[in-house]
């Protein structure tokens, strides 16, 4: 059987499961709540810190047969698609491989659209500002009439790379690093679920070494494990 790395197996799949970002999840379940949802979002911050993990759980809030709720079901096959990355509404782009102009009208052909299945299509752009500035003036003329049933979720380690016409039409969320005891606490958790023995010293020294990335930490803590068990 194929193991399954932590940093997989263990991806947030609720709002609460995302640690340290609460200023982030509490005001995207607030505007679920209130139904004050915006057509865009930009999500910066770190590598390893929850960006594509919170617009995951967003499109399940927002796609999910209870929703738009604040908390995804997880069992319905909206959540269980969008999760499995199998969803025909939420698209994942990779922004560092589709950065031409001609990605970006593409994806403006196919945003007219109504959703397939979902209530909302949702198209979450990583590494966004790899976008080529053609591209980017492309995405500008989408994000000034947006079609009521689109959303897109931007997501980057680098927004000053991304021009103020763009940035002034989203709605930005800057994610923070974690505090090591942060981290401590979820790899313990973690180590608990997987039966791991590993004591607080070694996960103290693990959460900083990983300098605020939850990703980073559970990859050191992979590397203990078979170091430890070799
Ligand atoms: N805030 C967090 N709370 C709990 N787990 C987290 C958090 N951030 C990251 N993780 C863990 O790290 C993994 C990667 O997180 P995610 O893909 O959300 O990071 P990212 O911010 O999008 O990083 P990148 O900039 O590299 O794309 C998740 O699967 C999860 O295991
Ligand atoms: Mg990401
Ligand atoms: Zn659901």
């Amino acid at each position: 059987m194929s193991y399954l790395v932590l940093a997989r197996k263990w991806r947030p799949q609720v709002f609460e499961d995302v640690v340290g970002q609460e200023h982030v999840t509490r005001t995207l379940q607030n505007a679920i709540k209130t139904g004050r949802v915006a057509h865009a979002y930009l999500f910066t911050g770190a590598r390893g810190v929850g960006k594509t993990s919170a617009a995951r759980i967003l499109a399940k809030a927002l796609n999910c047969i209870n929703g738009p709720t604040p908390v995804p079901c997880n069992t319905c096959e909206a959540c269980r698609e969008i999760a499995g990355g199998s969803s025909m509404d939420v698209f994942e782009i990779d922004g560092a491989s589709n950065t031409g102009v001609d990605d970006i009208r593409e994806l403006r052909e196919n945003i007219k659209f109504p959703p397939i299945k979902c209530r909302y299509r949702i198209y979450i752009i990583d590494e966004v500002h790899m976008l080529s500035t053609n591209a980017f003036n492309a995405l500008l003329k989408t994000l000034e009439e947006p079609p009521p049933h689109v959303i897109f979720v931007f997501a980057t380690t680098d927004p000053q790379k991304i021009p103020v016409t763009i940035l002034s039409r989203c709605q930005e969320f800057d994610f923070k690093r974690i505090p090591a005891l942060l981290i401590q606490e979820r790899l313990k958790g973690i180590a608990e679920s997987e039966k791991i023995k590993i004591t607080d010293r070694g996960l103290h020294i693990i959460a900083r070494e990983a300098d605020g990335g939850m990703r980073d930490a559970q990859s050191i803590l992979d590397q203990v494990i078979s170091f430890a068990s070799a």
